[in-house]
């Protein structure tokens, strides 16, 4: 990429989708965004990545693509897997076919920490075992495979970034399952806050601006090292449980949480905590953004939206 090139983003309408576009413009970029719902801020094209002759239409005259289009709940992967397999995975054929037919080949996919199943190793390193323990993390790991197979078979450059928890201002994910945004909207609004089992199960959380500032850098990889695969983990390295999480949104929040434990879920690792030394050593990039100063910043985020709606 010579310049400040058309990049696409599938999926730019999502939590990690809007703040990803806003970075990329601010930074020069000229983007086209794909997504079955409108990102307020940018010209959305309303499409499905499932349709192969719309992404053959549509993905064209870029230089490369983030593809965060995905369905993302496991637990709803597990009662309708052909539903996740539909989605996740012809999406993403339908947009390397895309890619493939109009010569487009830097590719950068949301992957996801699901990918590992429960882990033997901890910290996780990329080379450990894969076993995905639900459907939606087969499909994280299938991309992966459908990736390397387009770098193998096609010269493309595949970029696997590996998130662990996300977590930041603007996400609203219909339903919400994930434990931060969960958390402050039911100590904020002195609901019952549900903790799955003991609450000591250990997460590494990474701030959604670090998150965007790997795919930045992704883009610098893309242009360093043409033609290879790489599939990295995106953590803290800082694990934190889910009830020092609660702790810490109560603090931030000054209110007292009602925490009330229910059974574990089947199927949630007690311990999700990444190496991310490929990362910095093949990326560049590190997480920079601790807890308590990403928790303020979702916190006031979080209550601004409350109070003005
Ligand atoms: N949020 C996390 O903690 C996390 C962790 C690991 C991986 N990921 C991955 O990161 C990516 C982005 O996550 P997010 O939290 O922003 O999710 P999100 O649900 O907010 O965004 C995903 C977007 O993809 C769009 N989409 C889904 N299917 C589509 C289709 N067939 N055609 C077009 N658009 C479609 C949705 O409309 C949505 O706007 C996903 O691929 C997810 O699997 C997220």
């Amino acid at each position: 990429m010579t310049q400040k090139n058309n990049i696409i983003v599938t999926g730019g309408a999502g939590f990690l989708g809007r703040h990803l576009c806003r970075a990329l413009a601010k930074q020069g970029y000229q983007l086209k965004v794909i997504d079955l719902q409108e990102n307020p801020e940018f010209t959305t094209i309303i499409a499905d990545v499932r349709d192969q002759n719309k992404m053959k239409q549509l993905i064209k005259d870029a230089e490369l693509v983030f593809h965060l289009a995905s369905l993302i709940e496991a637990g709803e992967s597990v009662k309708k897997p052909f539903k996740y397999i539909d989605y996740n995975l012809n999406g993403t054929l339908a947009v390397l076919e895309a890619m493939r037919v109009n010569k487009i080949n830097n590719f950068v996919f949301s992957s996801s920490a699901a990918v590992y199943g429960e882990p033997i190793n901890t910290p996780i390193k990329e080379d450990d075992r894969t076993i995905p323990i639900n459907p939606y993390g087969m499909t994280k790991l299938a991309m992966e495979g459908l990736l390397r197979s387009y770098v193998e078979a096609h010269d493309f450059t595949g970029i696997a970034l590996r998130y662990f928890n996300l977590y930041g201002p603007e996400e609203h994910h219909q339903p919400e399952t994930h434990a931060i945004p969960r958390f402050i909207e039911q100590i904020y609004q002195d609901k019952e806050l549900t903790v799955w089992g003991d609450g000591q199960h250990l997460r590494d959380y990474v701030y959604i601006d670090d998150i965007v500032a790997a795919h930045l850098q992704a883009i610098k990889l893309a242009q360093q090292q043409p033609h290879q695969y790489h599939y990295l983990n995106l953590s803290t390295e800082k694990p934190a449980s889910v009830l020092e999480i609660a702790a810490l949104i109560e603090r931030t929040i000054n209110k007292k949480a009602k925490i009330k434990h229910f059974p574990p879920r089947p199927g949630d690792p007690r311990v999700l905590i990444a190496d991310a030394s490929k990362a910095k050593k093949i990326l560049d990039w590190q997480a920079q953004v601790d807890l308590a100063t990403g928790m303020k910043n979702t916190v006031e985020y979080f209550v601004n939206f409350w109070q003005q709606t």
